[in-house]
């Protein structure tokens, strides 16, 4: 019962990171390919162990009385089994391969200005929309929205190392390189949140450096531009206000920047509309207000080597004060 129960679940679980459940067209043609080279793979291995089941029921008398190995036979065997047949697998695998990494659309000829340009940094995304002109650009960090059913181009950098793009349901993986400008065109047919993550080891917390794709209605995603090219909305309460304070004048606006307020910090994720997110840390923590508090003095703990030092000089009201004001930047 246990068994079934088990199986049943794992059914109805969700990969949220699975490249055979494509949402988008270049993930639809990886699928293709992956499920061609498993079915290959499973006759392949059905048709081995079929053999070597036939040769073990064969087998019949001892070893001294069958032919010396040296002796010869079965030469054909091993072109045909060895030879032959894998080579044209392989083939037939590396020119369908071949034909579906030329169907990406990645250009129609021409580069396209890019509407978002997303900078890899150890270990977060910095993510700035450049469609337009500079008074609609904005930045921010780890989350990328994008409308459903058209095409995204963005554009790769990197700050520090070589980390890798990848949100499987959406796309393969391209690069960030440093010194080298890299494109990505990602489509995303239905409305929904993608997982991605970097796909290239890029140091101590390679694994916590993770990436969401918003994939909204056109509508939905206008808003959401619209409101994200505000400046950061200011505190209202006395107690915000303390926190605001604290925030300009304590370590924190040095590295952070705040749309709107004194805060220029360029080197750490823009906290403009920080809780308008829904995770914090390149999205290895729910963005709720004992994770924010948490990240604020422990940084160091939950993601060890991390730019972020632990920052332990505020009172335990000081440090509310500064959540209650970083809350609010909806
Ligand atoms: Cu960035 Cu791995």
């Amino acid at each position: 019962m246990k068994t079934i129960e088990t199986l049943s679940f794992l059914a109805q679980a969700t990969f949220p990171q699975s490249t055979l459940d494509p949402a988008g067209q270049a993930t639809e043609r990886l699928a293709d390919l992956g499920w061609l080279v498993y079915t290959i793979f499973t006759v392949v291995t059905l048709l081995m162990w079929g053999l070597i089941v036939w040769v073990a029921l064969r087998r019949r008398g001892s070893l001294d009385r069958h032919a010396p190995v040296d002796a010869g036979g079965g030469q054909g065997w091993i072109l045909v089994g060895g030879l032959l047949v894998p080579a044209a697998i392989l083939s037939f695998i590396f020119i369908a391969g071949l034909q579906g990494m030329s169907a990406f659309p990645m250009t129609d000829g021409e580069i396209p200005a890019p509407e978002i340009r997303v900078t890899g940094h150890q270990w977060w995304w910095d993510v700035r929309y450049v469609a337009g002109g500079p008074n609609l650009h904005f930045r921010t960090a780890n989350e990328i929205h994008i409308p459903v059913g058209r095409l995204v181009d963005i554009e790769l950098v990197s700050a520090d190392v070589i980390h890798s793009f990848w949100v499987p349901r959406l796309h393969g993986k391209v690069d960030l390189v440093p010194g080298l400008t890299n494109r990505i065109r990602i489509r995303a047919d239905a409305p929904g949140v993608y997982e991605g993550q970097c796909g290239e080891f890029c140091g101590a917390q390679h694994a916590k450096m993770r990436l969401l794709v918003v994939a909204e209605p056109v509508e939905e995603y206008e808003h959401w531009l619209a409101s994200q090219r505000q400046p950061a909305s200011s505190p209202t309460t006395e107690f915000e206000t303390r926190g605001y304070d604290l925030f300009m004048t304590k370590p924190c606006a040095l590295c952070h920047t705040v749309a709107g307020t004194p805060a220029r910090g360029g080197v750490a994720p823009d906290l403009t509309h920080l809780a308008s997110r829904r995770r914090l840390a390149a999205n290895v923590l729910e963005n709720n207000e004992a994770n924010l508090m948490a990240w604020i003095t422990h940084a160091q703990s939950l993601k060890p080597e991390a730019l972020m030092p632990n920052v332990t000089q505020f009172t335990g009201e000081e440090l509310q004060a500064i959540t209650a004001y970083l809350r609010q930047l909806e």
